[in-house]
């Protein structure tokens, strides 16, 4: 049997095609058919539908007046500036030492064009361990609650095309010491596929619907589906910090962000870090109509883009480094309200079979997948707080295969930092060298300074690992 309320939206929708080989398919297919048709949005199909050209359809982030965004903390220079901040990371001590902080990583992205063929946190990064980006991240996870005393949640957003790889990788290494009542992992949703001409929902197979994940904006959808609010609530976890799968430099749970997110009574904070050009293909934080809000690099005009301040750096310098700290309620209240957010569309390649059922794999973009952003809650904030942070230190992604953000580029970052670190420490160490150094040896400049007895005898002629 066909789903009622489904069937109902095919018919007002004009989708019947999607039925056409129901009675081939066996129990089993027509049942995973029933379950992909029950997540439809078929609001969202409708409302695209209605004028499927009309570029107002389309979500821009950055429709309206944009100014540099206002609500920012800058990285501390004066001597007041440090105190300040000094204080704001004693107040994120605190909350950690309380146990009100869990960590959210996005891991549900299928990495296109990184071309690993396993999720990417899979991907061996680690420039003379060879670690996972998933163990470094958990290398940071476990010092920060032996360093505070506390268990920390740690919710792994997985999709189905990195869910079975993800948890067996965590698995079989024992959770990493992370220790396994403490690792949640979750799946995010699906959107549906359709015919950029036609709208028509796209189907790979006979009864199988083309789905895509449905953007990192899926994780107030998954979130609310696992029941973790509830959870975290239950477990007094008032902060929710969140980074991505590809990014080995963040500072989990850095205790200067937090204390400066409950200081300005900020629902949603975001770091940011300086564009390199004004071409630079990464978000914006700016203040949009007045609210502080992201803004994807192709929604900044490039007028804009190239404006330069008197000392001639750029006016639109804060890129977002997709590194963030939510208040739990606030993205619950999010996450429950009617509206959630809204649906991007991306034109894209997308594989689907023809009218005889034979499968074509496009040459054009022939089709919409839809995603939801994270960045699209800041707008919905009473208070939003854009924080600057170091680019050297915070933020090298692997994203891709060759060039900029790509393994070797990350490596070398990893590599600069540590040798900042032994430089800072008044360790000698030649400018060629390579080192690594493990968060659950030292996680700052100044935690290394404090153990530099046991590494200033290390000679640098070979990669070095300083290690627990
Ligand atoms: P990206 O936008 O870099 O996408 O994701 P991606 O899928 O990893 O890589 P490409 O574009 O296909 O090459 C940024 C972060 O958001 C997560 C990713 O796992 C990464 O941590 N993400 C992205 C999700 O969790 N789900 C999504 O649907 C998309």
């Amino acid at each position: 049997m066909i789903d009622v309320a489904s069937l109902s939206q095919i018919e007002q929708l004009g989708q019947q095609h999607v039925l056409r080989y129901w009675s081939e398919l066996s129990e089993t297919q027509k049942a995973r058919l029933n379950e992909q048709l029950t997540h439809v949005d078929w609001e969202m199909i409708r409302y695209y539908l209605s004028d499927l050209k009309s570029s107002e359809r389309d979500v821009r982030s950055g429709r309206g007046t944009i100014a540099p965004p206002a609500h920012i903390v800058r990285c501390p220079r004066t001597d007041a500036e440090l105190d300040s901040w000094d204080e704001a990371r004693r107040k994120g001590e605190q909350i950690l030492r309380e146990g009100k902080a869990g960590v959210i990583l996005l891991a549900g992205g299928q990495g296109t064009r990184l071309g690993f063929p396993h999720p990417k946190g899979m991907y061996p990064i680690g420039p003379v361990s060879g670690k996972s980006l998933f163990e470094m991240f958990a290398d940071q996870v476990v010092t920060l609650v032996a360093r505070f005393g506390h268990s920390i949640p740690y919710l792994i957003m997985t999709s189905d095309g990195t869910h079975e790889e993800t948890v067996a990788f965590f698995e079989q290494r024992d959770y990493f010491g992370l220790g396994h009542a403490n690792v949640f992992f979750f799946r995010q949703g699906y959107a549906p596929c359709v015919d950029s001409e036609t709208g028509k929902l796209l189907c790979v197979d006979k009864g199988v619907l083309g789905m895509s994940p449905d953007g990192h904006g899926g994780l107030l959808a998954a979130l609310l589906k696992a029941g973790l609010f509830s959870e975290m609530k239950n477990r007094g976890v008032e902060f929710l910090f969140l980074h991505q799968v590809d990014n080995p430099l963040v500072k989990i749970c850095d205790p200067a962000f937090l204390g400066l997110h409950v200081r300005h009574g900020s629902e949603v904070s975001t770091k940011v870090v300086s564009k390199t050009s004004p071409d630079e293909k990464v978000g914006l934080a700016v203040d949009l109509n007045g609210r502080t809000a992201i803004i994807e690099y192709s929604d900044l005009p490039s007028e804009l883009a190239n404006e330069r301040e008197a000392d001639g750096g750029l006016r639109f310098w804060a890129g977002n480094a997709a590194i963030h700290i939510f208040n739990r309620s606030f993205m619950e209240t999010v996450a429950t309200s009617a509206a959630n957010l809204p649906w991007h569309r991306a034109h894209k390649r997308i594989p689907h079979i023809d009218d005889e059922g034979h499968l074509i794999q496009s040459e054009v973009e022939n089709g919409i997948k839809f995603e939801r952003f994270l960045f699209d809650t800041l707008p919905l904030a009473k208070t939003a707080l854009i924080v600057e942070s170091s680019r050297n230190e915070e933020f090298a992604p692997l994203k891709n295969s060759s060039g900029e953000f790509s393994a070797e580029y990350v490596r070398t970052h990893i590599v600069q930092v540590a040798l900042n670190w032994l430089k800072a420490a008044a360790v000698t160490v030649p400018e060629a060298a390579t080192v690594e150094i493990s968060f659950r040896f030292a996680s700052s400049a100044e935690d290394l300074a404090l153990r530099v007895k046991e590494v200033e005898d290390l000679t640098f002629d070979r990669p070095v690992y300083i290690g627990p």
